[in-house]
């Protein structure tokens, strides 16, 4: 189905100024408007730091800080939690978050494969929380079911295990939305064993957005956005929710959970050296983006299928659901490489910067950007063809370059571990 080009009701390239923020950070923003690299790679805009100028100028660490403290109580209200931290980043909330359900080894967490908690996090589950990770394969090759989890589960008082204490899922994962049909099994199932359930939800702001669409509510309410939050979130006893990700805010992360989690993690994030002393100009930044970023989300979305669809239409491979604001895209389906493409992509007079296969829409990606991406495309299919070098059908591409493809297929129905082991080594 070919879906045309997508346009957005704001102009990203307009919010930093000259005037405002310099002529250098205008073009940094002009470069961003083109980079699929990562989410948080956008550049915070005059309006969101004029706002943080405002903001309080107190000291957090002896909690005294009307600016944080307002940011804090405004997500728990959001997410339907008691209360909420903030901590610099991502791999901190998620870490202290974790640290704060664990009491006293030998215990273990469960997680995907693919977890960022795990595999991402530079070992600090092993590190601050001495627990064992138990790696579960989806058998479905997209999320982790109840069904996979229950077995895996190490219960008892056998002296040789590290019973299960904590499970972590991760909402999105390589921009996949997990059903929820499927986390409150979840979470069912933690609860009937008296086992915690952790979200990493650095892109649960995605997932929010894209409900609020399909139900028909409005992102800019705050009400709506606090109804679909707080069912999203329900199964959890805790979460950590980035803000410098899709929200654009220049740093920071919030975890949730109950009155006595958090003062628990307080503790934790001042024995990590992780208190902010004046902390509010962040707090602020990242209000601003809740307010103001947050109902682009659903945009950078469709700017996504955009770009799938037009990939799709050129022959690309699409390793994983296009759900929210990621696209894995394999040009050699159609016999290019994903270096020559990236190269050619960083060689137009207006430079696009794409990473490797995970191409990632953010608000400051502009239309011009995915036409220009799909268009440069279509220019290397045309090229390779009056070449002659793209074929259709067996043996179009080479030998080498089938094995990448293959590696970074997602699994399909069961495979087998040694397949799905090969693949969590890539990293998605
Ligand atoms: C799913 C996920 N969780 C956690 C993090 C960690 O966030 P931070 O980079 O702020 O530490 C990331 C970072 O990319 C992420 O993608």
């Amino acid at each position: 189905m070919t879906i045309p080009s997508v346009s957005i009701p704001y102009n990203p390239l307009t919010e930093v100024t000259a005037d405002v923020g310099g002529k250098e950070n205008v073009e940094s923003l002009h470069r961003i408007a083109r980079d699929f690299r990562s989410d948080t790679l956008t550049v915070p805009t005059d309006a969101q730091l004029l706002y943080s100028l405002r903001a309080s100028r107190g000291d957090d660490v002896y909690g005294e800080d009307p600016s944080t403290v307002a940011l804090e109580r405004r997500v728990a209200k959001l997410t339907g939690k008691e209360a909420a931290m903030f901590a610099v980043s991502g791999t901190m909330t998620n870490q202290l978050a974790i640290r704060t359900h664990m009491k006293q080894p030998p215990h273990s967490i469960i997680t995907d494969y693919r977890a960022h908690v795990h595999k991402m996090e530079a070992g600090g589950i092993a590190m601050f929380s001495q627990a064992t990770t138990h790696q579960l394969f989806p058998s479905n090759g997209l999320y982790l079911t109840a069904e996979d989890i229950e077995p895996q589960i190490q219960l008892g008082t056998n002296i040789h295990i590290a019973p299960t204490k904590l499970i972590c899922l991760e909402n999105t994962l390589s921009g996949i939305i997990f059903p929820q049909e499927e986390v409150v099994k979840i979470g069912q199932l933690a609860k009937k064993h008296d086992i915690g359930l952790h979200l990493d939800g650095a892109r649960i702001w995605n997932v929010a957005a894209d409900e609020i669409e399909k139900r028909g509510l409005d992102a800019g309410n705050e009400d709506d956005r606090q109804t679909v939050l707080t069912d999203l979130l329900a199964p959890f006893d805790s979460a950590s929710l980035c803000l410098s990700k899709g929200l654009g805010a220049p740093i920071g992360s919030i975890i949730i959970g109950t009155k006595e989690f958090i003062e628990r993690a307080k503790w934790f994030r001042k024995a990590f050296g992780g208190g902010i002393r004046q902390c509010g100009g962040l707090a602020a930044s990242a209000d601003y983006a809740l307010t103001n970023h947050f109902p682009r989300l659903a945009y950078t979305h469709h700017l996504a299928k955009r770009l799938e669809a037009g990939l799709r239409e050129l022959g690309c491979g699409i390793a994983a659901p296009v759900d929210t604001n990621m696209v894995f895209f394999q040009p050699q389906q159609i016999g290019l490489s994903l270096d020559a493409v990236t190269a050619r992509l960083a060689a137009l007079p207006n430079p696009i910067i794409v990473g490797r296969e995970r191409c990632v829409v953010h608000h400051q990606i502009t239309p011009q950007a995915i036409e220009d991406f799909i268009a440069c495309i279509a220019e290397m299919k045309k090229e390779k063809e009056a070449n002659g070098q793209v074929e259709n059908g067996e043996g179009r591409i080479g030998d080498k370059e089938q094995q990448k493809l293959d590696n970074y297929n997602q699994p399909k129905g069961k495979t087998t571990d040694a397949v799905l082991r090969k693949q969590a080594a890539l990293g998605y």
